[in-house]
């Protein structure tokens, strides 16, 4: 059985598809056979990926933006190790979407979080917990990640203060949360890679996003408990 995580935010412009995609790189990096499903009608990640003929991302993406994933993948037989689920905006609203997030989430071991570090972000980021302890009411080992995206790379208030206020925010007595170590700052490459069909990691391979997107997949890699690759 693959290890699944799913990439949840009902914030828009959080950073899920980012982290998403950088994050599935990191893992291939690191040697493991990795699949994205795309669940965001919106296919952000499936416009990444179709940016070039030829996939330049080194791992797969499926487009399936529906909800009853939960039902949907134990059937279907992927001959991954790691599949990460790219959700789309929105909870329980009128559209639909807040379905296909919750059949994503009862799909997952693991429920990874994006958030900018600005008060008005953990504000709307937190809109995510009702979600998450309606799904550990049924799934006690669900296990909540929260990462930092989009941290300022100066030395303000906001950046050094950023992962502390997430600790403060995210805090529930239903769902196991975890703020990760690992953080990403906001960084012009992260914008680029998008345009050009690649991850960060082979947009820039030796730049500083890369290497937080390294230390970021080291750090998921060590909650799900797959043994790291030499
Ligand atoms: N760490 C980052 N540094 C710079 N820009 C970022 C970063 N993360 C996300 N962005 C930009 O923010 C916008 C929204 O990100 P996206 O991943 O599409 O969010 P979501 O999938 O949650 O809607 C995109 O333009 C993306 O390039
Ligand atoms: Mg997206």
């Amino acid at each position: 059985m693959p290890a699944v995580i799913s990439i949840a935010n009902q914030k828009g412009g959080a950073g899920k598809t980012t982290v998403t995609m950088n994050l599935a790189g990191g893992l291939h990096e690191a040697g493991y056979r990795v699949l994205v499903i795309d669940a965001d009608p919106q296919q952000s990640a499936t416009k990444w990926r179709n940016r070039q003929e030829e996939n330049q991302l080194g791992f797969d993406i499926i487009s399936m933006a529906r909800p009853g994933l939960h039902k949907d993948l134990p059937g279907m037989n992927l001959d991954y190790e790691i599949i990460l689920i790219d959700c789309p905006p929105g909870l329980a609203d009128s559209s639909g979407q807040g379905g296909i997030t919750i059949g994503a989430v009862l799909a997952s071991q693991f429920v990874l979080v994006p958030v900018q570090p600005t008060f008005l972000d953990y504000e709307a980021s937190q809109m995510v917990l009702p979600l998450l302890q309606q799904v550990a009411a049924f799934r006690p080992d669900l296990q909540a990640l929260i990462v930092v995206n989009r941290k300022p790379t100066n030395r303000s208030r906001l950046a050094t203060e950023a992962r502390e206020a997430a600790v403060a925010f995210f805090t529930s007595t239903e769902v196991s949360i975890r703020v990760l170590q690992a953080e990403l700052s906001d960084r012009t490459a992260f914008k680029e890679s998008p345009g050009t069909g690649q991850t960060i990691l082979r947009y820039e391979p030796g730049s500083k996003g890369a290497e937080e997107v390294r230390q970021l997949t080291m750090e998921v890699l060590e909650c799900l408990r797959v043994p790291a690759r030499a």
